[in-house]
């Protein structure tokens, strides 16, 4: 145990510094700092940018080793260190966003909130954690922030200001897609459901816009059919050249296309507000395309799970339970726990998402800053 800790800690010191470095070159030489005044940050969606929500709204344990790598202990976010949002925060100089459930943080969450859960989906809607149950969260979360920001000591809670020039984050549907097939649905049953999610998720942008949110970043879904607990437990094998399964990156991708369109068709219908789509597939599955030139050597197989070669994924035994195994190096791997992704991946994907080659339209991350 001692050696394995010692290189995950030289390691995130290392890649942090690799992480810094790249952030520094994307910086415009003219300006002073990436952000003076970060934006509050609301962000919704599953366990993709989890930082503890479920943990702290449902007392479901997350345990050890997620957390190993960066923050030494288990945090509720399923990673052995940072998620893609904690990097983004970090690339606004702004602290790690909270869950809006975590009742023992002491957080006025003046820089925003996190209503983001594990296992969330868009339907059935009325359930918890559903993005529109999300939604209703931050609607109570709102009204009361205006009420209390109207008292004596209003300004230490978000004004209606705070939350017109807010960032709204979205990441959800990777689980319905997902749940759509581990139901037993054929991939033509799964995408007919697509339209649906869309939709959904278009109600629930269209609702924060009438509340005055003016400023969106959405991202799409990953290569679902790239993670080892699909490959490992999907029976017909349909795989592409990398070893993906094509039914279900297929449909991810169509859910993708159809998001994007829904964006472009915001854009028009919400002339003053913001809408950045940003192309998550891409960047993932280019990390497992070329994941040699990363140092990953497995990018099919899960560094925290059960069953050894060829994915270690046990549905039984999954990363953090009894009888689970845990690699030594998780910067050799993309895939933490057979679904989520480690902090070395994370790193990376947060590098290319801040490159504005994968946001539609290209905008840097910091445009949102307050000016
Ligand atoms: C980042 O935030 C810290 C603490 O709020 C501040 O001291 C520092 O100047 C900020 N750095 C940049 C580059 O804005
Ligand atoms: C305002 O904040 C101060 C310092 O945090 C505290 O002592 C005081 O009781 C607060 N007043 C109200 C009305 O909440
Ligand atoms: C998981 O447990 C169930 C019930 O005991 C069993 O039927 C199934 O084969 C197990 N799956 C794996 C992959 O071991």
């Amino acid at each position: 145990m001692a050696t394995l800790f010692c290189h995950s800690d030289t390691f995130s010191f290392f890649f942090t510094i690799f992480v810094s470095l790249v952030l520094l070159s994307l910086r415009q030489p003219s300006a002073a700092a990436i952000c003076q005044a970060p934006p509050v940050i609301f962000n919704f969606g599953d366990s993709n940018s989890d930082t503890g929500g479920l943990v702290a709204g449902l007392g479901y344990p997350i345990g050890f080793p997620n957390g190993r790598l960066f923050f030494r202990r288990s945090t509720g976010r399923l990673s052995d260190g940072r998620l893609l949002i904690d990097f983004l925060c970090q690339s606004l100089n702004t602290s790690l966003l909270r869950p809006y459930l975590d009742s023992l943080g002491g957080s006025r969450f003046q820089n925003g909130a996190n209503f983001a859960i594990v296992g969330s989906t868009t339907l059935p809607k009325n359930v918890p954690f559903a993005l529109n149950i999300q939604l209703m969260q931050f609607l109570h979360f709102k009204s009361r922030s205006l009420e209390l920001a109207s008292t004596s000591n209003g300004s230490m809670f978000i004004s209606e200001d705070g939350f017109k020039n807010a960032l709204y984050m979205i990441d959800i549907g990777q689980n319905d897609i997902a749940r759509s097939f581990s139901k037993g649905n054929s991939y033509s049953q799964t995408v007919e459901l697509i339209p649906q999610i869309i939709s959904e998720i278009k109600t629930v942008m269209k609702k924060l816009y009438d509340e005055g949110g003016r400023r969106f970043w959405i991202h799409n879904t990953g290569p679902l059919g790239c993670l080892p607990q699909k490959l490992s437990m999907v029976k017909r094998r349909d795989l592409d050249q990398h070893g993906c399964l094509t039914s279900y990156n297929s449909a991810a991708k169509l859910f993708n296309q159809i998001l994007d369109h829904m964006c472009e068709e915001l854009r028009t219908e919400l002339r003053d507000a913001t809408i950045i789509y940003v192309d998550i597939y891409a960047i993932k599955y280019s990390l497992i395309v070329n994941s040699n030139k990363y140092g990953f050597g497995r990018p099919l197989m899960a560094c925290c799970g059960y069953g050894g070669s060829p994915y270690n994924y046990n549905v039984n035994i999954t990363c953090g339970h009894r009888g689970s195994n845990v690699c030594d190096k998780g910067s050799h791997f993309i895939s933490w726990d057979g679904i989520h992704y480690t902090e070395t991946a994370n790193a990376i994907v947060a590098v290319k998402l801040l490159s504005m080659q994968y946001s539609k339209p290209p905008t840097p991350f910091h445009f949102f800053c307050r000016r």
